[in-house]
């Protein structure tokens, strides 16, 4: 157990949280850290030009850029040139379906599971229309999670890649992705990980999990809005570019990013980094450290502030009869992100109207993972409501959130 999170100090370096609103729907969206910020409006004051000029001011830009993806590599544990930029998850996805499946016919298989959110089944999916096989690895709607028994009778030397969550935008159950991936990898296919709403909350880890592809949201891990999608070098390289004709096949990332990351927000990511080393000072961490170990240290204090944070959430969620908590009822493997619907059939959206007017910003939905909240029955219900913590809220909040479902259910 790490020491306590200063809870003053975390919340003043995010001015979002200035304001009469609880922010619990992190899972959407999280505040960006003030150091982002700070980044952001530094690279756009002092730096609006050009890269890869050989003038001074472009020279400058370029390092604020590349210091940019450093600490992107650094917040996922890549090495350089293995962590493409791109607008969203969503578009990094379809970008790497299309780098990699244009030599894919019939013959070959993607497998993706029904847990996802659309961005990581869409272009997947789409295969089907040049003669991939798409196969389903089905949740357990019991449990509202991905099992690796039921992938095994899918698995074959056809399969070519394998698309999967970390852990889901909606459950909150974390997978076993290690033994996924090393599973994946024996059958001879790539596995692409969604850990969008995993990253907020725990340490990535790219090399311990053994994955092909990881991808996330830095709008959604304190960041802008931007997408990381993790390539392993190897497969990188053999991708194919989506660049202009003239931008090299060995040019990666760039190769991968056509039309360039905005330049003021990939530089604003060391603001990230910034804010973990905060964190960690803050807590007792050394002086100096690597960016790496800032975000092994900051993930630690996250991640216990977050189980004690949850706690009283999930507790009221599990026992009142009134609601149906989905995913696992406690906090180990999970994150805060907790979905729930109403034991009584009515609509998820029948109390968000009461929980806006009380200045809790929660939600009812989909949330994009169309499919899992079909085949849980809720679509025609609304889809769940969901409350999403992130390691900023305070246990007051969570607490008026818990006093105004107990009223309003
Ligand atoms: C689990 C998950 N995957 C993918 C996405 C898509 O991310 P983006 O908005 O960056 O395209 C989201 C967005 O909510 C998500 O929650």
């Amino acid at each position: 157990m790490t020491a306590p999170l200063d809870l003053d100090f975390v919340r003043a370096q995010f001015p979002a949280l200035d304001q009469p609103i609880a922010l619990l729907d992190n899972a959407g969206g999280s505040a960006p850290a003030r150091q982002v910020i700070a980044r952001v409006t530094e690279h756009m004051e002092r730096r609006p030009v050009q890269l890869g000029a050989s003038y001074a001011l472009s020279r400058e830009a370029s390092a604020a850029v590349d210091a940019g993806r450093r600490a992107a590599e650094a917040l996922v544990g890549a090495r350089e040139g293995e962590v493409v930029l791109g607008q969203s998850t969503t578009t990094n996805i379809a970008m790497i379906a299309s780098a990699l499946a244009g030599g894919w016919g019939p013959g070959d298989a993607v497998v993706v599971s029904d847990l996802e959110h659309e961005s990581n089944r869409g272009p997947w999916r789409r295969l089907a229309a040049r003669g991939v096989e798409v196969r389903e690895w089905r949740m357990r709607t019991e449990t509202a999670q991905l099992h690796p028994g039921d992938l095994e009778p899918l698995l074959d030397d056809r399969v070519r890649l394998v698309a999967f969550t970390h852990c889901s935008n909606v459950v909150g159950a974390v997978h076993d992705v290690a033994r996924v991936c090393a599973r994946v990898r024996k059958a001879g296919a790539l596995s692409m990980v969604d850990g969008v709403a995993f990253a907020p909350h725990r340490l990535v880890d790219v090399d311990a999990l053994g994955c092909d592809f990881y991808a996330l949201s830095l709008y959604k891990t304190f960041g802008p809005h931007l997408g990381l999608l993790f390539g392993r070098a190897e497969v990188l390289r053999r991708a194919r570019g989506q660049n202009h004709f003239f931008i090299g096949e060995d040019e990666v990332p760039y190769k991968l990013e056509p039309g360039n990351v905005p330049y003021e927000l990939c530089a604003s990511l060391v603001g990230i980094v910034d804010y973990f080393e905060a964190l960690d000072r803050r807590h007792g961490g050394p002086a100096s450290a690597t960016a790496r170990e800032r975000v092994v240290a900051a993930y630690r204090l996250i991640a216990d502030a977050e189980a004690q944070l949850a706690a009283p959430l999930l507790r009221f969620l599990r026992d009142d009869s009134r609601v149906h908590l989905l995913g696992p009822q406690e906090g180990g493997a999970r994150v805060p992100t907790v979905a729930f619907h109403l034991a009584d059939g009515r609509p998820a959206g029948t109390i968000v109207p009461a929980l806006d007017d009380c200045g809790l910003a929660v939600r009812c939905g989909h949330f994009y993972a169309h499919r899992a909240i079909l085949r849980l029955g809720l679509l025609k219900r609304e889809g769940v409501l969901r409350a999403s913590l992130a390691h900023y809220n305070s246990s007051a909040e969570v607490e008026r959130l818990i006093e105004a479902l107990d009223e309003l259910l």
